[in-house]
């Protein structure tokens, strides 16, 4: 994990776009790969370092880019490989890097393989997923007491041509590769070098703890907990998730992604689950490196104190020591926007912006987070999201909408808003796929172009100075005396410093440090001879 010519992913930041709501470019009301061009000069100027791009391959689309039907192609309604190509260029003629998002976990139940497959035992793709032979009389109970996502039903799937089943850990529609098949991994990684000969810079890896799972089925044992996102686990997934043979593939992967033409200058970051030994464990070790990054996912269940601030940099700190770096996020595709955790008080999202942009990680950014976009709420009923769609015979409505946590996720990829327009800069239909916010005519790019106050200017100005100062894109960080309900951490490099406070109270604080201000996530703060006068719900970022 030393440092070499190609870590520019440690200085990166990150942001996420969701193709299908970020840009039509032909009116059908989907986001395309031609409207993702012509938005990159804004991500450019905005100071992104690397374009994530959720699933554009083809797929029958039904999670949405996350059941893919086949790896080296794009989907029709997002556009062609040219197009792909062509974004790639056009992103690196700017300066920016490109990461896609690969799915190995899983396929479509409609990918080719996967038809082959299930069409008899003993076809050559008869071992491309896990079969396996039921339980009881005729094989009908499932074969082990693995269980899908909230633990709400079996993960096994039944097939009656091979009168056995098949393990397919999300939803039912995603039945789970087989890694330990050499022939699976072959064909994965020919797709990932194509890829690689197209340009991208890396990848991220969707759910990359659920791919190996125990190799003799042995049940999760009972265990009930609190899982992520405030969910209850009732058993340990010990034998399906976070397995020591996913680290084993981390590293194996890095070794393809090494292997091509300028070596070691691809990134690879994984979305994983875990306490800190195994998250880090992914990123392999000196002899033989895995993953670049893991995202910590912590901050997306943030609570609005200083010291719930001050012990998630505490614990970063241990858990990821240099050269090793935590990618940062608080909001993605997943799981709710901020401004609605935070009540749409958008003084306490800029403050978080600002905690985002100056700690000591890679950063990312969700589409439509630099203007403070809202989730939009809509009902269970008529998801589109099968994941909302999975829970909604278990989860009363009137919970679903009380919940901080969205379990239908259209509400968090509602389209994104550019200007006042119809259809939001986003679309010339009147049927946009998902319904625009009902904010988009006053909270989106154009308005808060013009606004020089603007959470799109704080996030812009954030970034460039993460971008522009080493001491944020390298420095160390070291948390400083501060009381009550602030925060101070100096970020140091090379023998400067900036100063980060973060007054996350209801009332004005007096910091007892000195420094110029040089950004401010809203007004009022001031240097003083007592010290740094910090308005409610304010950070400030100093230099001596
Ligand atoms: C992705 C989801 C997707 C799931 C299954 C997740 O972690 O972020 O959007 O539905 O994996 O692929």
């Amino acid at each position: 994990m030393s440092e070499g010519a190609g870590d520019w992913w440690r200085r990166t930041t990150i942001y996420q776009v969701y193709p299908r709501s970020f840009q039509d470019s032909d009116g059908d009301g989907i986001g395309d790969l031609r409207g993702v061009i012509d938005r990159l000069p804004y991500l450019a100027d905005l100071g992104i370092g690397t374009v994530w791009l959720s699933p554009f391959f083809a797929s029958p689309q039904r999670d949405f880019g996350y059941d893919v039907s086949d790896y080296t192609a794009v989907a029709p309604e997002y556009g062609d490989l040219a197009t792909a190509r062509e974004l790639i260029d056009t992103a690196h003629a700017l300066g920016m890097r490109v990461v896609l998002d690969l799915v190995l976990n899983h396929t479509s139940d409609e990918h080719p393989w996967f038809l082959e497959s299930a069409s008899s035992r003993d076809n050559p793709k008869a071992d491309w997923y896990l079969w396996h032979d039921g339980r009881g009389r005729g094989g009908r109970r499932p074969p082990n007491n693995w269980k899908g996502p909230l633990d709400l039903r079996t993960a096994w799937r039944w097939s009656e041509t091979r009168r056995q089943w098949y393990l397919a850990s999300f939803l039912g529609f995603q039945p789970d590769l087989n890694w330990r098949n050499p022939e699976v991994r072959a064909a994965m990684f020919a797709a990932i070098r194509f890829w690689l000969d197209l340009g991208v810079d890396g990848f991220r890896l969707d759910v990359f703890g659920w791919i190996m799972k125990d190799p003799a089925f042995r049940d999760n044992p009972l265990r009930p907990r609190l899982g992520g996102g405030d969910v209850i686990r009732l058993r340990d997934r010990v034998f399906t998730e976070g397995t020591p043979d996913n680290v084993v593939l981390a590293q194996d992967l890095r070794a393809v992604v090494d292997e091509v033409d300028g070596a070691d200058d691809r990134m690879l970051v994984g979305e994983v689950f875990g306490g800190p030994a195994k998250v880090r464990s992914y990123l392999g070790d000196e002899r033989r490196p895995g993953l670049h990054l893991v995202f910590a996912f912590d901050l997306l269940e943030f609570r609005f104190t200083a010291r719930f601030v001050r012990e998630t940099l505490e614990r970063y700190e241990r858990e990821f020591p240099a050269p090793s770096l935590p990618a940062t996020v608080l909001e993605n595709h997943d799981r709710s926007r901020v401004m609605d955790r935070v009540g749409g008080d958008e003084r306490k999202a800029r403050v978080l912006a600002m905690l985002l942009l100056t700690m000591r990680g890679v950063p990312t950014l969700y589409q439509g987070q630099e203007i403070g976009m809202r989730n939009t709420y809509l009902p269970l009923r008529g998801a589109l999201d099968p994941f909302g769609r999975e829970v909604l015979p278990w989860m009363p409505e009137w919970i679903s909408r009380r919940i901080p946590e969205r379990i239908n996720r259209d509400e968090v990829r509602t389209p994104m808003p550019w200007d006042g327009s119809a259809g939001a800069g986003f679309t010339t239909s009147a049927h946009p796929w998902l319904p625009l916010g009902p904010e988009s005519g006053v909270r989106n790019v154009a308005v808060q172009e013009a606004d020089a106050g603007s959470m799109l200017h704080l996030v812009r100005d954030l970034v460039r100075l993460r971008r522009d100062r080493p001491e944020l894109h390298s420095g160390s960080l070291r948390l400083l005396p501060a009381e009550g309900d602030v925060v101070a951490f100096a970020r140091e490099h090379e023998g400067r410093a900036l100063h980060v406070v973060l007054n996350m109270g209801p009332r004005e604080a007096l910091w007892p440090g000195s420094g110029d201000i040089l950004r401010a996530t809203g007004p009022g703060a001031e240097a003083t001879a007592a010290g740094i006068r910090i308005p409610a719900c304010t950070g400030v970022a100093l230099v001596e």
